[in-house]
């Protein structure tokens, strides 16, 4: 099979990846730079079998992809440090059990409820300044950027004066177009400054943040987290918990302004929750996880893979795959019948922000349209300018008119 190339500045990278699909099929070979090969899964069927290990020839086994790797992937890479770094997204078994067990009860359903009225606030805070802004702005800039930024940095207590840079740095890290030298300084910079973070933190002693709190569990109990760890821990936090969000609430946005009868179907009768579930399963922010390596030669829909060799898990191919969601699957339909979708992952590493994210999108999503009600694009949807990065989509800047 010839390998099929990454897609290249300026492409529709969730497009891209659902071409390899219905061109190639459900296992793709594709070369990553360096001209080195690796498979990419591409439907609903094979994504959910590499992500939970159900359906491979040893029935139903959760371990039998592993995200931990054993080696260089593609050493000119710039998404190098993230796929190949050493974090929560890349740990397995006992390792991955106990660091996520550090941070989950921040993000449990009943935790997270409790965040609600700032949540609320912070959104009412933002569209008040969108208010005074003028008629036409940014609204990646202006509002799907900072809120969550604000609430992640909140949650771990990042002064306000230091948000923006972590943003910047987030942004050439995950950019599979960026200099690979480009994205080693930002990572760098960024775990330079956590590292720097957690010291400062260590010196202030009593907030209730999540830092906070870590800093807690390793002055009480050493052994449970060392300061590498808490440092990757904070980085993956960080990262996944805004740039997700940052980009799907705009994804959102640009659906429901392309579309305006899916905005008057749920404002008559709709849900905000139903049309946050159906932006996850069509338009996600995230198009493709971690690599995997099954942990021993399997075969999946009908292709052999060998063990360790490395497989790019294509959500957002799985999101609209025709098999599962049938013929319209590509369509944006907030009033479709919610059916589990990967939007969040699946398996031992599903998202351990969803109630978070799920929260923060339908008050974001709500709270503008109400305040706003004739909020529209002041460019046509295909003026639009996407990131480039195989990771995570979203657009560069989204010019909107607020007034009628
Ligand atoms: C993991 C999606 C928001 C924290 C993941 C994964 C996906 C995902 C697909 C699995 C990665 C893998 O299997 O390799 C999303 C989407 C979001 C979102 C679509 C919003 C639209 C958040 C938020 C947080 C967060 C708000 C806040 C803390 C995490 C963490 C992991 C993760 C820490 C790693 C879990 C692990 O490795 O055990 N997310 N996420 N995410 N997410 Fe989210």
């Amino acid at each position: 099979m010839e390998p099929r190339q990454l897609p290249v500045a300026g492409e529709r990278t969730s497009e891209t990846l659902s071409r390899f699909r219905d061109e190639s099929g459900p296992v793709v070979r594709i070369e990553l730079p360096g001209a080195v090969e690796a498979w990419m899964v591409t439907s609903y069927d094979t994504v959910n079998e590499v992500l939970t290990g159900d359906g491979t020839v040893y029935g139903k086994n959760p371990a039998a992809f592993t995200a931990l790797h054993d080696g260089t992937i593609a050493p000119d890479w710039p998404l190098r440090q993230l796929i190949e770094g050493d974090h929560l997204l890349t740990k397995d078994g006992e390792d991955h059990r106990r660091l996520r067990g550090l941070v989950n009860k921040a993000f449990t359903p009943a935790r997270v409820a409790a965040m609600e009225p700032r949540i609320q606030q912070l959104t009412d805070d933002l569209l008040d300044r969108l208010a005074r802004a003028g008629e036409e702005v940014d609204l990646v800039r202006e509002f799907g950027e900072p809120l969550p930024i604000a609430v992640i940095c909140e949650l771990l207590g990042v002064p306000e004066d230091e948000r923006y840079r972590i943003r910047e740095w987030t942004n050439v890290l995950l950019s599979h177009v960026a200099e690979p030298a480009e994205a080693a300084a930002a990572g760098g910079g960024l775990l330079a400054y956590l590292s720097e973070f957690i010291g400062r933190k260590r010196g202030d002693g009593d907030g209730d943040d999540l830092t906070t709190g870590l800093i807690r569990v390793q002055e009480e109990e050493g052994d449970r987290i060392s300061h590498e760890e808490m440092v990757g821990l904070l980085w993956v936090v960080l990262i996944a918990g805004h740039e997700t969000t940052v980009h799907l609430i705009a994804n959102t946005v640009i659906a429901l302004c392309a579309d305006p009868a899916q905005l008057e179907r749920v404002r008559a009768h709709g849900s905000w929750e139903q049309l946050v579930e159906e932006a996850l399963r069509c338009r996600n922010s995230v198009l493709t996880v971690m690599f995997r390596y099954p942990r021993e030669d399997v075969r999946v829909a009908g292709t052999a893979i060998r063990a360790g060799e490395p497989i790019a898990v294509a959500l957002s191919a799985a999101g609209t795959d025709p098999a599962r969601y049938g013929g319209d699957a590509a369509a944006f339909d907030a009033s479709r019948e919610p059916d589990a979708h990967l939007g969040f992952g699946r398996g031992p590493h599903f998202c351990l922000g969803a109630p978070l994210a799920r929260l923060e999108l339908r008050i974001a999503l709500s709270s503008l349209f109400a305040r706003f009600p004739e909020l529209r694009l002041a460019v046509p949807p295909d003026k639009i300018a996407y990131t480039s990065s195989l990771i995570t989509e979203g657009p560069l800047e989204l010019p909107v008119l607020l007034g009628p």
